[in-house]
């Protein structure tokens, strides 16, 4: 007989065989194939589950309108060599009217998207111990575009011991900046040729504090006025610490950019990492 004293230990005894998951809302694009890519590269099996999740989503927001492509993404997973697609549909997830149990997360879910999203954040965090407790998973993939979710999904694995690594995944692009994103379907075509600005006034709040610009709360005023007087509504441009996602001041060497902001219906965000 083992007897084991850490649960790391215990966890390298339980593994047999190796499998990366990848969480989705389906609609898949280049950026999930990304995800795969990473998963498959850390583990000999890959799960991806697909499945909109109604609990993350609020009142007035597009959880009836999200894009459903189940059979073109299946034909995506399988040419990617996907070891199972999970696709449960909501009774099987939420066989209750009410989820009683939830995961609650500390205050980070108010700020930045949170605050204009209220209750997304524990929706999210709630799917994802779901679904790490069905598939158990030894590693999960994340992508960077949803910084704050990621941060919110390493704050939870580390907090309640869940045995998980979690695989920060770098954003995917168009040519032209634009993170791909689901939601970038939604942009009509004019949308769609000004939709890369978000990326641009990123880069410029880089390059200002590259250059040395250390006055946050006027730079992130300032980049707000440029986004919006090009016809954008911006929620937040905020500069951050990137590991802790507290604000940044001159102290912080490791920044993340984050942004918010709409283009008529349409809500993209996009964060760049930065070192100064
Ligand atoms: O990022 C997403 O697509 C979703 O928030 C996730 C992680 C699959 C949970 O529903």
């Amino acid at each position: 007989m083992q007897i084991i004293h850490t649960i790391n230990e215990l966890n390298t005894w339980r593994k047999q065989q190796q499998i990366a998951f990848v969480p989705t809302m389906g609609n898949l694009h280049a950026g999930h194939l990304a995800l795969v890519k990473a998963a498959k590269e850390h583990a000999e099996h890959v799960v991806v589950s697909i499945f909109v999740n109604p609990l993350q989503f609020g009142q007035g927001e597009d959880y009836s309108s999200y894009p459903r492509t189940l059979q073109e993404d299946a034909d995506k997973l399988i040419e990617c060599g996907v070891d199972v697609l999970f696709a449960p549909d909501v009774k099987e997830l939420y066989p209750h009217t009410n989820q009683d149990y939830c995961v609650e997360p500390p205050a980070l879910q108010h700020e930045l998207c949170g605050r204009f999203r209220p209750g997304h954040f524990r929706g999210v965090a709630t799917v994802v111990l779901k679904l790490f407790n069905i598939v158990r998973p030894d590693f999960a993939c994340f992508g960077k575009k949803d910084y704050q979710q990621l941060a919110i999904i390493q704050g939870m694995v580390a907090d309640l011991n869940v045995p998980v690594t979690i695989i920060p995944v770098d954003t995917g692009r168009d040519i032209d900046g634009l993170a791909l994103s689901s939601r970038n379907g939604y942009l009509s075509p004019q949308e769609r040729v000004i939709a890369p600005q978000l990326y641009q006034m990123l880069c410029w709040v880089r390059d200002e504090l590259i250059a040395g610009r250390r006055d946050f709360a006027s730079l992130q005023t300032d980049a707000m006025m440029k986004l919006n007087q090009q016809g954008w509504q911006t929620d937040y441009i905020e500069i951050r610490d990137a590991k802790t996602l507290e604000k940044a001041n001159e102290n912080h060497h490791d920044i993340v950019i984050l942004a918010a902001s709409r283009l008529s219906n349409t809500r993209l965000i996009d964060n760049l990492e930065v070192h100064i």
